[in-house]
């Protein structure tokens, strides 16, 4: 035999070494859920070990996940059913906490990144990500509302935006908007290929947000579909999109391969509420090792091409490369 690969990998050196992909928490963004209130830290039931947090509890666990490296984090608001309506007119009012936890963080850890959604969902009676009329999730007339969204978090300061609506011409119309009132540097993270998932259930439970009717399926797109997914992408980029996000990641990865090799913008992907809870299940059946299987899980979605990971196994990954 002239090649015998197990040469390459007959000590860790060597296998350090010629390791492909390297994967640190500078590629993770830790999704975090918030809610109104004081001294809450309420574990999401199909989604353990994450938690809805309240300003006063949330900042301390910031304070520990920059301290083990994270330096990027998303924002989730659970809003309360009475302040929901047709509108999602919460998510620009300027009592809506999630506004004010978005300044607070920005003055309080100035080197973190902080990254928004902007979609109706969570402010929406309706729960749906754009705005609805007789059963249907009209398009145009969701992307006004976006856009006062995505001011007044811009006005908060946020540091990246992050689209996850789906509806047609959004990135334009936020990019427009954006830099009319002044906030050119404001950054757009589209999600550009968001799938009509079955992974995304433990998410609605933490935000209450699932559709009270229908599904997404008129708006976010068919699983089936791979080619579909360069036509968002391509729009998204044309559009402004500083970033663009594959979602959900795991059982996407030939999407992120894909989208990673065709562009040249930053490619992100989401590993979803529920692609986690999978692990965390299977774990605590004492089924799979969690260290080891999220590691893998995070790695490949890094080797299919992700530059950032938006993950719930964040800070416990953090955890692992700081022993
Ligand atoms: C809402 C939104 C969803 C997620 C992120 N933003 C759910 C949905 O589209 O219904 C899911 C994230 C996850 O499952 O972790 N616009």
């Amino acid at each position: 035999m002239l090649i015998r690969p197990r040469r390459n990998r007959k000590n860790a050196a060597i296998r350090a070494m010629v390791e492909e992909t390297k994967l640190g928490t500078e590629n993770l963004i830790y999704p975090m859920f918030l809610q109104d209130g004081k001294g809450i830290k309420k574990e999401i039931k199909s989604l353990p070990n994450n938690f809805r947090w309240s300003l006063d509890t949330l900042l301390p666990e910031i304070e520990e996940c920059v301290k083990l490296g994270i330096n990027q984090y998303v924002l989730f608001p659970a809003i309360e059913e009475a302040l929901k309506d047709k509108i999602a007119s919460h998510s620009y009012a300027s009592d809506n906490f999630y506004l004010n936890v978005i300044s607070t963080l920005k003055k309080e850890f100035p080197e973190i990144v902080l990254m928004s959604d902007v979609a109706m969902d969570p402010y929406s009676s309706d729960g749906h990500d754009g705005l609805v009329e007789n059963g249907k999730i009209l398009n145009d007339e969701t992307l006004p509302i976006l856009a006062k969204m995505a001011i007044a978090q811009a006005q908060a300061g946020i540091d990246i935006i992050g689209p996850s609506d789906m509806m047609d011409g959004r990135i334009g119309y936020l990019r427009e908007s954006l830099d009319n009132d002044g906030y050119t540097d404001v950054s757009i993270m589209s999600y550009s290929a968001k799938y009509a998932s079955a992974f995304y259930g433990p998410f609605r439970d933490a935000l209450d947000s699932a559709p009270k009717a229908g599904d997404k399926k008129t708006y976010q797109m068919n699983p089936a579909n791979r080619r579909e997914a360069i036509i968002e992408a391509e729009l998204d980029i044309s559009e402004g999109a500083d970033m663009l996000m594959v979602k959900p990641a795991l059982c996407y990865l030939d999407v992120i391969s894909m989208l990673k090799e065709t562009y040249t913008v930053p490619i992100t992907a989401y590993n979803v509420s529920g692609e986690c809870a999978m692990v965390y299940a299977a774990a605590q059946n004492g089924w799979l090792n969690y260290e080891a299987t999220m590691s893998e899980m995070l790695l490949s979605i890094r080797r299919a091409g992700a530059d950032g990971i938006l993950t719930y196994f964040a800070k416990d990954f953090a955890r692992l490369v700081n022993k």
